[in-house]
């Protein structure tokens, strides 16, 4: 596959340009009472190039941005909007995942890129309180609905892409994993 967009290397990033669509996905969210809700749903998400970005004259950074749209499966209503960055250092080969969501909360996660055989896996995390990557969260959600840290496995093989996503949250009095995960399918390569 050529990473060279536009006269830009995406590096790893370039095999996630275009749209995606998933229908097998679950989220396990809190619930005041003591079981998790469970609710399948469908999603797209849509990856185009961003450029490139030269920080204090040293850094060198490509990045692509994204949309998630993630819909309940039962009646098509979004209950879940994100949109971020994956941004790629290729002299470190560093991996950075900026994401918000409009609950309040915004966070950098940071992590490494693995490619075995024809499959590549980003992992990335952060936790709250770190001042790189880390998490910033509105008052409300500090004292109700505490994000303590986000740890996300994307892996992408080919035209199919599947991700888990762990939020650590503390919410009801308790700690909370709230998990994520799906898999989806390439339907364009659209670039932007
Ligand atoms: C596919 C991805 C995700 C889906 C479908 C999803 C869905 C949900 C749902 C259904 C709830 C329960 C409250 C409600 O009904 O609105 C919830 C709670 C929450 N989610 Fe997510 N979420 C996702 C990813 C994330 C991510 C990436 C974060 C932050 C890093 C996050 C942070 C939160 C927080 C802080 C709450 C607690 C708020 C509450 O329950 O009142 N979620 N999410």
């Amino acid at each position: 596959m050529d990473t060279v967009i536009d006269n830009v290397d995406y590096g790893p990033l370039a095999q996630l340009i275009g749209k995606w669509s998933g229908n097998v996905g679950l989220d396990i969210a809190p619930d005041a009472d003591a079981n998790p809700d469970e609710s399948p749903f469908t999603n797209v998400i849509t990856f185009t190039v961003a450029g490139a970005a030269d920080n204090a004259e040293e850094q060198k950074l490509v990045a692509v941005k994204y949309h998630h749209v993630v819909r309940r499966a039962d009646n098509g209503h979004i209950f879940h909007d994100q949109i971020g960055h994956w941004i790629y250092e290729p002299s470190s080969q560093v991996i950075m995942h900026s994401l918000t969501i409009p609950r309040g909360v915004c966070l950098l996660a940071g992590g490494t890129f693995k490619q075995t055989n024809d499959e590549s896996i980003f992992d990335v995390k952060a936790t709250a309180g770190s001042d790189s990557y880390g998490i910033v969260q509105s008052p409300f959600m500090l004292e109700k609905a505490k994000t303590n840290a986000f740890h996300m496995q994307m892996t992408v093989k080919h035209d199919e892409l599947s991700y888990r996503e762990v939020t650590s949250l503390h919410i009801y009095g308790k700690d909370f994993e709230h998990i994520d995960t799906s898999t989806l399918q390439r339907i364009t390569y659209d670039q932007d």
